[in-house]
């Protein structure tokens, strides 16, 4: 079974057949809400909204281990993450839909560990590849199964949020090497590899990130829905022909 997690715009997967919801605990409290199992691609999925089902829950205050652990508890085969980016490098704007491999770390004050207190051994992680290359490679070949362009490859920028960046913030990331911008990748793919998931992200650029193309002056995040809906619905087919053909 694989699990699905959705961002903004996709707190309901209305695609999934036969839905059936379920509360779970963990030992780090309470994920972002009731999981919901149903069937996609003819597989039998898991899903869960980040934000939560009313998309209360800002990117600094879900709780991200509480959520990975609950899909490591339920033995998952592999983790997809929706998420919405606003784009840096200027062939990612908006409706561009993304495959992430790389990730810089921008975020603080998360818990972003399950390997931390007194009696926990002192562990590291090897992150070099955040991102599982299978996961990655599966969603690449539903993509190209249902026909939707992707780009294969970028580096996401995690920020802390909620607020967006300043003009030269993004300068500073786009020096630094960053294509993507978001605010939830992080801690949720280190987490996902410390708790031996095979995690993968497929970003939807839904703005111009600050200071960039349409976004010189200011972020129109009135006019972000149109371009967010239409693309979302192009992550769904993917995440759809994903499941229907991972191995
Ligand atoms: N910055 C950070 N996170 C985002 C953006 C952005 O421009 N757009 C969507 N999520």
């Amino acid at each position: 079974m694989y699990a699905i997690i959705g961002g903004s715009g996709l707190a309901k997967l209305s695609a999934l057949q036969a839905p059936r919801r379920q509360v779970m605990r963990s030992p780090y409290g309470e994920p972002s809400g009731a999981l919901t199992f149903g069937r996609l691609g003819g597989r039998e999925v898991v899903f869960l909204a980040r934000h939560g089902y009313g998309h209360t829950i800002a990117p600094h205050e879900i709780n991200y281990r509480a959520n990975i652990w609950v899909l490591k508890d339920l033995r998952v085969e592999g983790v997809i993450a929706v998420a919405t980016v606003g784009g840096i490098r200027a062939d990612l704007g908006p409706g561009t839909l993304v495959i992430p491999n790389q990730i810089i770390d921008y975020t603080h004050s998360r818990k972003a560990t399950f390997f931390e207190g007194a009696d926990a051994p002192v562990t590291h992680i090897d992150f070099t590849q955040p991102y599982s290359e299978r996961m990655r490679r599966a969603l690449l070949e539903g993509a190209r199964a249902c026909g939707e362009a992707v780009v294969d490859g970028a580096t996401y920028a995690c920020t802390q949020g909620p607020r967006l960046e300043t003009a030269a913030e993004i300068e500073r990331i786009a020096r630094d090497g960053g294509d993507i911008v978001g605010m939830t990748g992080m801690p949720e793919a280190a987490l996902a590899r410390e708790a031996g998931l095979d995690y993968a992200a497929l970003a939807v650029v839904v703005n111009h990130a600050a200071g960039r193309g349409d976004s010189r002056e200011r972020v129109k995040l009135d006019e972000l829905e149109a371009v967010m809906h239409a693309t979302i619905l192009r992550a769904v087919r993917i995440v759809e022909a994903t499941v229907r053909g991972a191995a």
